[in-house]
C-alpha cells in the first residue's frame, strides 16, 4: 500500500443527502404529499413512528447549512428533488414557490464554488401519481420526463451534474417486492414491473435532458454490492449469480448493455413480464457518468427459505459491522468500482454514497464528537477508492453519506449517517472528528489518508 494517497486536482469530494431525509416542511408552500409523507403517516410503517415533517428542518435552515458545507470545504453537493413540491399533482400545474426552493440553494451553493449535484428522484413519489398507479403504470416514464423537463428548463443552465433516479432497485426490492419502504407493497409480480418501468423513466429522463437546454451531465445512481460465495459449493456459486444479477445487473445491464439478464426469468418466473417493444432501446442511452452507491458486500449462500432469490447474507465473525447491520468491507469498494469499469466500459465513475452508521449519542457534547468507528471506516473506503484510481478505473468523485444525521427511512432516526451531528430536539449542528476528518482528507487532496 503507497504511503501516499493523492488524488488528481479536480477530483470532486462532496457529501450527500436527499429530500425527504432531512427537508422537513413536507407540505409547506403548496407541496402536495409524497409516498413517503403517506408512509411514514401509516401506524407501524416506521421505527417510533418517525417521520419526515420535521427531520433536519432544512427547508428553513437551508442557507444554514449550505454555510456548514463550505466549513467543511466541501466542492460539491449531492441533494435531491421532492417531485412534489415541483409538481403537487405530480404533473400538469407547476408550483413555483416549490421551484424557488431549489434556486435558491442553486444559487446559494455557487456562491460558495459547490458543484450542485442534483437527483431527480430520490423515493418520494408524489402520492397523487401513486394513486394513478405509482411505478406499476407504465405511462410513468412520461410523468418522469415531464418533471425532469421542467427541472432542465430550472436549474439546466446551473447544475452541473444530474442523476434520474436514487437506487432503482431499492424502490422495487424494498417498496414493492418486501414492502419495507413506501409505498409498502409486498407482490411478486409488482416487483419486476416496476423495475422496467424505473429503468423506462430513467431513458425517458435522459432523452428529454438531450433534448434540453441544459448543459450539464447527466447520469443514473445505483447501489452495488459485489457478492462473494460463502463457500465453494456450487449451490452458493449459483446464489450468487442470482443475487448478483437480481442487485447489480438487473438495473446496470439494460442501461449500459441494451439487455436484461437471463437470470431475471430464472428468478422471477412468470411474474416476470415480457418487456414491451423498444423498451430496451429507450432504456439503452448513453449516459455521461454512472454514480455508484457502496455500503456493503454481500457475503452469500444458497438459502431455500429467501424467496425469489434463493440466497442469503452469511456474517463473517471476523468482521465490523455498522448499526444497520451491513459488514464492513472496503475491499469490495475497490472489487465493485473494478467490476463496473471491467464489465461497463470506460465511463467517469463517481461513489455518490458511501458512510456507515453507528452509535453516537443523541446530544453531543461541546466541542467535538468523536466517532473513532466512522472515522476509519471512511479512511479505509477512500483508500480502497485509491487503489481502484491506481489500477486505472476513471473514478472522478466521491461523496459522503450523509452531511447530517437523518430520517434513515423506516429505521427513522434511529441510525445516525452524518459527519455532521443533528441534535433533533434543538436542531443543533455539531461537526464530527470524521467530518473534521474528511475535511483534511479534502484539503489535502487525499493527503490525510496516509
Ligand atoms: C441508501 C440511500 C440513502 C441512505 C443510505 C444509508 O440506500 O440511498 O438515502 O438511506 O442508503
Amino acid at each position: 500500500m503507497p504511503s501516499t494517497f493523492s488524488f488528481p486536482t479536480d477530483f470532486l469530494w462532496g457529501a450527500a443527502t436527499s429530500a425527504y431525509q432531512i427537508e422537513g416542511s413536507p407540505l409547506a408552500d403548496g407541496a402536495g404529499a409524497s409516498t413517503w409523507h403517506r408512509f411514514a403517516h401509516t401506524p407501524k410503517r416506521t421505527h417510533h413512528g418517525d417521520t419526515g415533517d420535521v427531520a433536519c428542518d432544512h427547508y428553513r435552515r437551508w442557507h444554514e447549512d449550505v454555510a456548514l458545507m463550505s466549513e467543511l470545504g466541501l466542492r460539491a453537493y449531492r441533494f435531491s428533488i421532492a417531485w412534489s413540491r415541483i409538481l403537487p399533482e405530480g404533473r400538469g400545474r407547476v408550483n413555483r414557490k416549490g421551484l424557488a426552493f431549489y434556486e435558491r440553494l442553486t444559487d446559494a451553493l455557487l456562491e460558495r464554488d459547490i458543484v450542485p449535484n442534483v437527483t431527480l428522484f430520490h423515493w418520494d413519489l408524489p402520492a397523487a401519481l401513486d394513486d394513478r398507479g405509482g411505478w406499476l403504470n407504465r405511462d410513468i416514464a412520461d410523468w418522469f420526463a415531464e418533471y425532469a423537463r421542467i427541472m432542465y428548463d430550472a436549474l439546466g443552465d446551473r447544475v452541473a451534474m444530474w442523476a434520474t433516479l436514487n437506487e432503482p432497485w431499492v424502490v422495487s426490492d424494498g417498496g414493492y417486492l418486501l414492502g419495507k419502504l413506501a409505498p409498502g407493497h409486498s407482490n411478486l409480480y409488482e416487483a419486476p414491473i416496476v423495475a422496467q418501468n424505473l429503468m423506462r423513466a430513467h431513458g425517458a429522463g435522459v432523452q428529454a435532458f438531450r433534448a434540453s437546454n441544459a448543459t450539464g451531465r447527466i447520469g443514473l445512481v445505483v447501489n452495488l454490492e459485489p457478492k462473494y460465495a460463502a463457500s465453494d459449493d456450487p449451490r452458493d456459486l449459483d446464489a450468487v449469480r442470482r443475487a448478483d444479477a437480481y442487485m447489480n445487473r438487473q438495473y446496470l445491464d439494460p442501461v449500459m448493455l441494451g439487455r436484461w439478464p437471463e437470470e431475471m426469468r430464472e428468478i422471477f418466473g412468470d411474474a416476470w413480464p415480457e418487456p414491451g417493444a423498444g423498451d430496451l432501446d429507450s432504456i439503452n442511452q448513453p449516459l455521461d457518468f454512472l454514480g455508484i452507491n457502496y455500503y456493503t458486500r454481500g457475503l452469500t449462500a444458497h438459502s431455500n427459505a429467501r424467496w425469489p432469490v434463493f440466497a442469503r447474507h452469511v456474517n463473517n465473525p471476523r468482521a465490523v459491522y455498522t448499526e444497520t447491520g451491513w459488514e464492513v468491507y472496503p475491499d469490495g469498494l475497490r472489487d465493485v468500482l473494478q467490476w463496473v469499469a471491467e464489465r461497463y466500459g470506460g465511463l467517469p465513475l463517481y461513489v455518490t454514497e458511501n458512510g456507515a452508521a453507528f452509535y453516537d449519542p443523541p446530544t453531543a457534547p461541546d466541542g467535538v464528537l468523536d466517532d473513532p468507528l466512522r472515522v476509519q471506516y471512511y479512511r479505509e473506503h477512500l483508500r480502497a477508492v485509491h487503489a481502484a484510481m491506481a489500477s486505472g478505473v476513471p473514478v472522478k468523485g466521491y461523496f459522503a453519506w450523509s452531511l447530517l444525521d437523518n430520517l434513515e427511512w423506516s429505521l427513522g432516526f434511529s441510525k445516525r449517517f452524518g459527519i455532521v451531528h443533528v441534535d433533533f430536539a434543538t436542531q443543533k449542528r455539531t461537526i464530527k472528528a470524521s467530518g473534521r476528518y474528511y475535511r483534511e482528507i479534502i484539503r489535502t487532496n487525499g493527503g490525510a489518508l496516509g
